[in-house]
């Protein structure tokens, strides 16, 4: 048997290697494996109460006999069983003479391992119980040996409170990193927040998020590109009850596909090579707030049947981890996929579809609510001369220029064209000699093109080309007839001089 003595050095051994890490599962590793290979326990273990779940003892670590975490008592009840009610009394109960103890139950366990002692102590801070120390020895201990532990048990408390709150300030530095980086993009975009427009299209859309933002439905956001999705998703979250907590991008498409998992769900240390560090996924970032799935449609098939499980169980657990995570965090997606069709080609899985498009908002595309370009145009301007400053004008004809382009690339294309223009504009008024032409490359050759020839029914151009040879023919004609009056010409054509304009600077008339 060791000398009292033996058992403190040992003790303070173990003390003095888990003082020094601060990674809880290192912590509790030492503890539990230290009173097994040096005390001689049969096992050693550790139960922590989570405090997303404060009535609960779960078991953290086990070394010795069993070393499983998910076997029988991996869940206590507080108050329940003897370890629960170490707990609960916050007393140590130790006992040198199991199977004589009426205490102790489990005498069949105890007879086959040869376990003579039982020592539990609470694991205690000053206001709350952080859980049990638990060891079961093939020797009676005595009364010093017991003391011993107890004051290695209020050392272990200690241990472990460091490593939480380690664990808490990693956790808020990684979410405020994120948040900093998320800030940072914005601003880039000119710290442009609030969403332009007074169109019926998009009334529509800003009406279906209004209602859904006080709820914690999941939203899918669809629209082309440039339509404002992430504008949308973060304005869903500034609406929404969680504003205080984090909104956390993921962008689906810009993650290597082997890294999926562990970006979303964070790992442990040492679950691959190369995870040299505990990290804490996107979705555990976002606890208590909006998570945004950029992209979703890029999100390649294995980890859409991840995403599924988490959206299903609302619990995770991070790669190479054992514990699962409780999961509380509104979901938004979005993308510029026709989902369903991809649905249909098995590039995305319905059930997550299913779970994903609980409730849709449709983006519309600029070209679908070309009446709200004066008022983007004006909101881009008074962003882009910046605080104090008067900002630019864009002239009538400028916006009938504007009106009249299909804009593919929307409203971001749009902004774009005007942040160009107000620097190149002489003048505080932007007209139409200071925007580009506004074409797809597609049409912009035709100018060049003889109409004649393209015109002839046997030539082989393309219909396109000659469609719009014809189209240019035409528009020449009618402005030659109107001694270059515009309005005059745009009468002739029965067109808007909008699209006259378009047109001239089409075909470079
Ligand atoms: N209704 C709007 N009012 C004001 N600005 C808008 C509006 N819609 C979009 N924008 C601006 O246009 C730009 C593009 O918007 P956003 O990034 O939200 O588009 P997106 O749909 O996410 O595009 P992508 O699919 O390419 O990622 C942003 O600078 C955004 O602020
Ligand atoms: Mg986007």
């Amino acid at each position: 048997m060791k000398a009292a003595a033996g058992l403190e050095a040992t003790l303070g051994r173990v003390g003095l290697r888990m003082a020094r890490s601060l990674d809880l599962d290192d912590v509790l590793g030492e503890i539990t494996r230290g009173l097994v290979r040096d005390l001689e326990a049969a096992m050693a273990r550790i139960w922590l109460v989570r405090p997303d779940d404060p009535g609960v003892l779960r078991l953290a670590a086990s070394a010795g006999l069993s070393e499983r975490l998910d076997g029988s008592h991996a869940r206590v009840p507080i108050g329940s069983l003897k370890i629960g009610q170490i707990a609960a009394t916050r007393t140590p109960v130790c006992s040198t003479d199991v199977l004589d103890d009426p205490r102790f139950t489990d005498k069949a366990w105890l007879r086959d391992n040869g376990i003579v002692t039982c020592a539990g102590y609470p694991l205690e801070s000053d206001d709350e119980v952080l859980g049990v120390l638990a060891m079961f020895a093939r020797r009676p201990l005595t009364e010093l040996e017991l003391d011993w532990l107890g004051i290695f048990a209020a050392q272990a408390s200690v241990a472990i409170q460091n490593a939480r709150l380690f664990a808490e300030v990693t956790t808020l530095t990684r979410r405020l990193e994120a948040e900093n980086t998320y800030l940072k993009e914005e601003l880039g975009e000119a710290g442009r927040t609030g969403i332009v427009g007074r169109s019926a299209a998009l009334g529509l859309a800003l009406d279906a998020l209004a209602r859904v933002a006080p709820t914690r439905s999941t939203v899918l956001l669809h629209g082309e590109t440039g339509t404002g999705k992430e504008l949308f998703a973060r304005a869903l979250h500034e609406q929404s009850p969680r504003r205080a907590g984090p909104l956390v991008r993921v962008n689906c498409a810009a993650i290597a596909p082997a890294l999926v998992e562990s970006e979303l769900f964070g790992h442990e240390k040492g679950a691959f090579t190369g995870a040299v560090q505990r990290r804490i996924g996107r979705f555990e970032l976002a606890q208590g707030g909006t998570l945004f799935l950029d992209e979703i449609g890029e999100l390649p098939l294995e980890a859409q049947a991840k995403l599924l499980r988490v959206l299903q169980e609302h619990e995770l657990e991070r790669v190479g981890g054992t514990q699962s995570i409780r999961v509380d965090a509104r979901i938004v997606a979005a993308t510029n996929r026709d989902l369903a069709a991809d649905v249909k080609a098995s590039r995305f899985r319905s059930d997550l579809f299913f779970r994903l498009n609980v409730f849709p908002i449709e983006l519309p595309p600029l070209r679908d609510r070309r009446e709200d370009i004066p008022l983007l145009a004006a909101a881009f301007m008074a962003a882009l001369a910046g605080r104090g400053a008067t900002p630019k004008t864009v002239d009538d004809d400028a916006l009938a220029y504007l009106a009249a382009y299909d804009w593919p690339g929307n409203v971001r294309e749009l902004h774009n064209v005007l942040e160009r223009a107000s620097i190149l504009a002489r003048t505080d008024r932007i007209g139409v000699g200071d925007l580009p032409e506004l074409a797809a490359p597609a049409t912009a050759d035709v100018a060049e093109a003889d109409a004649d020839d393209a015109a002839k029914p046997a030539s082989s151009a393309p219909l396109r080309e000659r469609v719009s040879a014809y189209e240019r023919a035409l528009v020449a004609e009618a402005l030659e007839r109107a001694e270059g009056n515009q309005s005059e010409a745009a009468r002739l054509l029965r067109t808007s001089r909008a699209t006259l304009q378009y047109k001239m600077k089409l075909y470079r008339l």
